[in-house]
């Protein structure tokens, strides 16, 4: 039976480490470090808030990485700044084969954004790069007030996207997020973008892995 598909968006369609560019006015030549740090960052928070049950939305997981790359890397950043580079996280770049993909999907699958952002958020980045109207809808966690990878974050994105009878398949570029969809009982496929990227051996695998979201409608057709 055909999947539903689910597609993660932070990492998967569109690249948090496009603001290491944004970031050298402030960091020079720590940019990059400093743009991968805030990433892991937001990611640790979103997940700590998860399991201490102190919900607050991705944007706060975000400023408050945002803050802690920068001091950690020893710069200060004042409040205007700040908000100018979290107005900027609304509009990061999408990868190059997110829309290629998307369209030659489009149509022969129900396709979803499902992502730990907000829906404003996610209709901001995704209308950015022409990615918002390729989608039948849009999941967040921000119904549910947890985030990835609670089960019940899983399961929340089976009902909302009508995936009761019809199998889930979540497509993402985080291992991690691959491993609690799987956990969960979905069907999941890893983006594997970087060669050197080594999945997390935990005993539990992606049904296919790819390099490209090109390989996609290939890689669905062989599930
Ligand atoms: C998302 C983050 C986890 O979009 O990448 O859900």
């Amino acid at each position: 039976m055909k999947p539903i598909l689910a597609f993660d968006v932070y990492g998967t369609l569109v690249d948090p480490m496009g603001m290491a560019d944004l970031l050298a006015p402030d960091a020079g030549g720590a940019a990059e470090s400093v743009s991968a740090q805030w990433r892991e960052k937001q990611l640790e928070f979103s997940f700590r808030k998860g399991l201490m049950r102190m919900y607050e939305d991705f944007g706060a997981c975000t400023r408050q990485a945002l803050r802690y790359a920068m001091a950690s890397h020893g710069f200060a950043l004042g409040q205007e700044r700040e908000d100018e580079l979290m107005a900027a996280y609304l509009s990061l770049p999408a990868f190059d084969d997110a829309l290629p993909a998307l369209k030659s999907l489009e149509g022969d699958y129900l396709m979803f954004a499902f992502s730990n952002g907000t829906y404003p958020a996610l209709e901001k980045v995704l209308g950015h790069n022409d990615l918002l109207a390729m989608f039948d809808g849009l999941v967040s966690v921000d119904d549910i007030r947890s985030f990835k990878p609670d089960p019940a974050v899983y399961a929340y994105a089976r009902r909302a996207t009508g995936a009761m009878e019809q199998p889930l398949c979540l497509v993402s570029s985080n291992a991690w997020d691959v491993i609690g969809a799987r956990a969960a009982g979905l069907m999941a496929i890893w983006v594997q973008r970087d060669a050197g990227k080594v999945f997390e051996d935990w005993g539990i695998e992606p049904n296919a892995v790819i390099r490209s979201l090109s390989e996609l409608p290939a890689t669905l057709n062989n599930l």
